[in-house]
């Protein structure tokens, strides 16, 4: 997989990416990522890329020249599947979204800033609105870096244990059952003893229902999809 980011902050986005399991897919050639600052595609003067609204109001507005030179380079050199634009006006990412990325070949991620973007890049260059949660940051950097970690530890080779994905919290829209380690008992408190048996088929029923009961308590929101 290949992701090309585009932002005005290179340097806020790159550490994510510079430690464990998104530096090792990148070293094991599981995942390219490459940073493009929007800076180097503007002609006008001081690098600008944003501008004041029409209309006026409050806050700067990135403008769609340099946005659509960044993108049409990058298409000119191959095809994407999606050109996705971070904003918290999108939909709201969650595992479904993040298990059919992994599934792609080359994606562009479009960081926002200021008051966002002008209209006509969400019109006509972008195919996927994402947003990381209902509030606001001062810009899509960090929502692209948690997208792209949702997506890159799914992607088959990244994980060491392939299984450890597939039974993550929200995999089947169940959160993960409880987990323990040793010791056994610590200052009085106890492992279920169905763990300790070596009864599997016993131990994978009780990971379900337990599974099952901690999503209705915690996310009973998340049985109601079908
Ligand atoms: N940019 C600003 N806020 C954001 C959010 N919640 N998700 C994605 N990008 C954003």
């Amino acid at each position: 997989m290949r992701i090309d980011i585009i932002t005005v902050l290179p340097e806020l986005l790159k550490s994510p990416f510079e430690a464990s399991i998104l530096k090792r897919s990148i070293e094991k050639g599981l995942v390219e990522v490459h940073f493009h600052n929007l800076r180097d595609y503007t002609d006008k003067s001081y690098n600008q890329i944003d501008d004041y609204q029409f209309g006026g109001g409050a806050g700067m507005v990135m403008m769609i020249e340099p946005i659509d030179k960044c993108i049409t380079e990058l298409k000119s050199q191959r095809s994407y599947d999606e050109v996705i634009y971070m904003t918290p006006d999108g939909s709201t990412l969650n595992q479904r979204m993040a298990n059919s990325l992994s599934l792609v070949e080359n994606i562009i991620i479009l960081c926002g800033h200021y008051k966002g973007v002008d209209q006509r890049v969400r019109d006509t260059l972008i195919t996927k609105e994402i947003s990381i949660g209902d509030y606001v940051l001062s810009g899509g950097e960090l929502g692209a870096a948690v997208l792209c970690d949702a997506i890159i530890r799914l992607i088959p080779g990244v994980l060491n244990n392939e299984t450890s994905a597939l039974t993550d919290t929200f995999q089947d829209d169940l959160l993960a059952p409880p987990v323990y380690t040793r010791p056994a008992e610590y200052k009085g408190l106890k492992v279920p003893e169905v763990l300790l048996n070596g009864n599997f088929p016993k131990i994978e029923k009780w990971r379900e229902d337990q599974a099952y009961e901690r999503t209705k308590k915690l996310r009973p929101d998340l049985l109601d999809n079908d």
